[in-house]
Order: structure tokens, then C-alpha cells, then sequence
């Protein structure tokens, strides 16, 4: 195993669109990185919009070559322009890898394989799922220890999260005893309606401490920093969704000692 036991792996799951997934992915990746950890994010997406966000676009080297084509993922790896904070980044071209994936031989286990070569180099992998239940995300289950599930915490904040329970439960018992859920994320609470607030009570009282202490809320500024191609921690660092993700970084960072491999 060597370094690897070390790393912790993480996925950004919801099979809705809009939850918050790449938004977290991105953003708690670069307030990790920001404490000196050295993250690396796979962007596990066709939509690419972890890579669009934080690298240069790209053709080449990217988590396809490797899922597919044959090549190591260390050579996928690119620095961005936060210190600390690499990609493997995506492409449209990975769309169609959901099929191939779905029909090679061990196609669910492809990305755990590739994960467990990768160097001793980075304290946390952060992998950002697609909207969808495909090959793609089921190759992040079988990949990574620890899931954070971003909700929108708008109308029908709860619909479609048991669907997804029952999905981790599944990828557990088949192919990856070692998964767990690490927290549930409410994003894009706006304070200012009592609708917000009143939809992460209805969490709490549901899902009680795996929804995280940390309440991300509505905040333009998180909105607007992809394109300008700088995670919310470098646009502004002053701003609440800069705030927030800190202090979901923090919370993460909190859980570390679970993590340190037995001495
Ligand atoms: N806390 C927030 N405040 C404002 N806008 C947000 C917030 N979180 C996400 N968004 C925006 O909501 C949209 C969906 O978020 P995103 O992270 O892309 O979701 P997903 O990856 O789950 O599809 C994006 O346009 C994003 O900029
Ligand atoms: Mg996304």
C-alpha cells in the first residue's frame, strides 16, 4: 500500500445537477490546499467544469488517456494556479467512456486501479462526480473511502437522497466495503428566506449528524469565480463562500486523526 493508506480519497457525489458538486469539489479542494495540503482533483465529469474552472483547457493528458487509453494517471496530473492544488482534468471526449465502461471487463474498478499507482504526492484526492448514476460515478464509489454530498437546499432538497443512500449502500456491499458517507452539505442556503434554514432543519432531522456543522450559503461571488478561472479562497478571499468553505475544510481537516494510519 505504502503512502497511499495516507491519502484521504473523497467524492463529491449527487446524481442531480446543481447540487453543489463541483462548486464543493473545487472549493473545498483549494481551502485544503490553502492549509498546505496538497490536493489533487480528478475531474470525473464529461461537462468539465472542475477543469474549465481551475486549469488551462486541454486536450491532451487527460483522465481519459488513462481510464482508456493506457497511460498512467500521473502523467494526466496538471498543476493549477493555486499552490498545492493539482487536476486531472476532463474532457467531453470522457462521455464516452461511460458506455466502454459499462461493457470492459472490471470497468467498475478501472479508476481504483489507476488511483492505487499514483505517487506518494498528495495528501487528499478529491474526485468530482457527474450528475448522473452511470459507470463514471460508479467507478468513484469503487474508488474512494469518504463521500460528501452536496444538496441544494431549495424545494425537494430531500427527493432523490434516498435513491442515492441506497446507490452508496449498494457500491459498499459489492465492491467497496471500506466506503462511508463523511457528510451531507447543504449549498446555496440563502439566510435571508426562512425557506434556507428551515430546509437544513429538515436534514438535521432526517440525516442528524452526518449533515456537517458548516452551511454553505447563497453567495453570487462562488457563482461568478469560474469564470474567471480562480476558486472562490483566490477571487475573494473575504467574501462568505470563501468563509464557508474554509470552515468545511476545517471540519474535514477535524477527521484526519481517523484517518492516520495505525502507527
Ligand atoms: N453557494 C452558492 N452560491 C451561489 N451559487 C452557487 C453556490 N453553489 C453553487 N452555485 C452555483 O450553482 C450552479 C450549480 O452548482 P455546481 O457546483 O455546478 O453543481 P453540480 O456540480 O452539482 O452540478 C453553478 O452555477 C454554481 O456556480
Ligand atoms: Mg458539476
Amino acid at each position: 500500500m505504502g503512502g497511499i493508506a495516507a491519502m484521504r480519497t473523497i467524492a463529491t457525489v449527487n446524481h442531480k445537477g446543481g447540487s453543489g458538486k463541483t462548486t464543493t469539489a473545487v472549493s473545498l479542494s483549494a481551502a485544503l490546499a490553502e492549509t498546505g495540503r496538497r490536493v489533487l482533483l480528478i475531474d470525473l465529469d464529461p461537462q468539465a467544469s472542475a477543469s474549465a474552472w481551475v486549469a488551462a483547457p486541454t486536450e491532451s493528458r487527460t483522465l481519459l488517456d488513462a481510464l482508456l487509453g493506457g497511460a498512467r494517471l500521473s502523467d494526466a496530473v496538471h498543476h493549477t494556479g493555486t499552490l498545492g492544488l493539482d487536476i486531472v482534468p476532463s474532457s467531453m471526449w470522457l462521455l464516452g467512456a461511460e458506455r466502454m465502461l459499462a461493457e470492459i471487463h472490471a470497468g467498475e474498478g478501472r479508476l481504483a486501479q489507476l488511483i492505487g499507482d499514483l505517487p506518494d504526492r498528495w495528501d487528499y484526492l478529491v474526485v468530482d462526480c457527474p450528475p448522473a448514476l452511470g459507470a463514471l460515478t460508479a467507478n468513484a464509489l469503487a474508488s474512494v473511502e469518504e463521500l460528501y454530498i452536496p444538496v441544494e437546499a431549495h424545494v425537494m432538497a430531500m427527493a432523490g437522497l434516498v435513491q442515492l443512500l441506497r446507490g452508496v449502500e449498494a457500491a459498499r456491499e459489492r465492491v467497496n466495503p471500506r466506503l462511508r458517507i463523511s457528510g451531507i452539505v447543504a449549498c446555496r442556503v440563502d439566510a435571508r428566506t426562512r425557506h434556507g434554514p428551515e430546509v437544513v432543519e429538515r436534514l438535521r432531522g432526517r440525516f442528524g449528524d452526518l449533515v456537517c456543522s458548516t452551511v454553505i450559503r447563497e453567495n453570487v461571488r462562488l457563482a461568478e469565480c469560474p469564470s474567471f478561472g480562480q476558486p472562490i479562497t483566490q477571487y475573494d478571499a473575504r467574501c462568505s463562500g470563501a468563509a464557508d468553505y474554509r470552515s468545511l475544510a476545517c471540519e474535514v481537516i477535524a477527521q484526519e486523526v481517523r484517518h492516520a494510519p495505525a502507527a
